[in-house]
């Protein structure tokens, strides 16, 4: 499919007129869904990416999806030369930084790793875009910055960096304030930061989804590993948690939906810090998604309930009004579509293997 053509469904375009982008993390398993969904609005798609958590097929995957591969660079944001020959030729009208260490767990044991990675990496970045005139960036960042506050609908102005449990969380925070501060030393900076909730799901082809390859912590990447035998049995951390069934309740979103959330925020930059919760608004618990992945599956999942997981809280969903009203954002896809698409992901992946 060349430029210019319009795909078969009709919504895709391929244009010269649309900007050029950098995706940092961009094999990952948010940056390679947004690279379709950026694709397909006629962006101009460059990947950067160290492959640390995240494999170099998924540039692939992503071509038979779109019918273009994007031009990756295998860099690591701590490498200042390299980012350099990066940002020298690239001419790149927008960042979107993914890039960063995300294990809540091993932040806790390795604070330093996650400080120097996530912080250090991002303070490269920026450098680099200051010097060659990169005004706007979207920053992948998390409902973690919320801290401890349970229970409540989450909304942006409400309170961040009070209750943070672990350096992870830290550094989203952190790096927040070095965007909001760098945006108040150059008022032709474009900022805007996302809070992500609990991304789930797989694209609608089975060509992408979540595969890190190091050992999973969240919900979703361990009931897949469950289904196929890697690990055991599903731990149901805790059941006597505030909630209808006692297990934790997450607000899980599509990641097509926030790869899309993305693409309405790239649409609509403009100079100063814009804040958005990307999520559903609604909170689902873990033997809710257990049943909805059996449902989906065809196959009961082994788990079994043990104590509460340190650092935990019951119920944490977000207020997505702002969203709405400002980036004509809003997730349209269930937890079961959710299902759907990870099942189709794990039969495309292991005929992979
Ligand atoms: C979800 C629910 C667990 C695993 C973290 C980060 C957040 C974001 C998403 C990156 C909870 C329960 C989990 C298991 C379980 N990451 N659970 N057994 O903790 O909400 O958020 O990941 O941006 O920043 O903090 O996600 O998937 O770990 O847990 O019972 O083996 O599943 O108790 O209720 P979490 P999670």
């Amino acid at each position: 499919m060349d430029k210019g053509d319009l795909s078969l469904d009709g919504d895709w375009c391929y244009n010269d007129s649309m900007e050029k982008i950098l995706l940092t993390g961009g094999t990952g398993y948010i940056g390679s869904h947004t690279a379709v969904e950026l694709i397909k609005k006629g962006y101009d798609v460059e990947i950067l990416d160290n492959l640390f958590n995240s494999k170099i097929t998924v540039l692939d995957d992503i071509a038979k999806i779109t019918g273009k591969k994007p031009r990756f660079y295998q860099v690591d944001l701590l490498d200042e030369k390299g980012m350099e020959d990066v940002f020298r030729d690239g001419n790149y009208d927008m960042v979107i930084h993914f890039a960063g260490l995300k294990a809540v767990g091993e932040s806790v044991e390795k604070p330093l790793k996650y400080y120097e990675n996530n912080i250090s990496g991002t303070i490269n970045l920026l450098k680099c875009m200051k010097k060659y005139g990169v005004k706007k960036i979207v920053f992948s960042s998390s409902a973690t910055v919320y801290g401890d506050q349970d229970g409540v609908r989450l909304t942006e102005e409400m309170q961040t960096g009070v209750g943070i449990t672990n350096p992870y969380g830290q550094t989203k925070y952190m790096i927040e304030q070095i965007l909001k501060d760098v945006a108040l030393a150059d008022r032709e900076m474009q900022v805007t930061i996302l809070r992500y909730f609990n991304p789930v799901g797989a694209h609608e082809s089975g060509f992408l989804g979540e595969n890190p390859n190091d050992i999973p912590n969240n919900l979703m990447p361990i009931i897949m590993k469950v289904s196929t035998g890697e690990i055991e049995k599903l731990m149901v951390y805790g059941d006597d948690y505030d909630t209808p069934d006692g297990t934790g309740m997450r607000d899980y979103i599509h990641v097509v939906d926030l790869a899309k959330g993305h693409v309405a925020a790239a649409l609509k930059m403009k100079p100063g810090v814009y804040i958005y919760n990307l999520g559903t608004g609604k909170a689902t618990s873990v033997l809710e998604m257990v049943k909805a992945f059996e449902l989906a599956s065809g196959e009961e999942l082994p788990y079994t309930v043990t104590p509460r997981r340190a650092g935990d809280l019951a119920k944490i969903y977000a207020n997505v009004e702002k969203a709405k009203n400002e980036l004509g954002w809003v997730a349209e896809l269930t937890v079961a579509d959710a299902m759907r698409d990870t099942m189709k992901y794990l039969n495309y992946y292991s005929k992979k293997k």
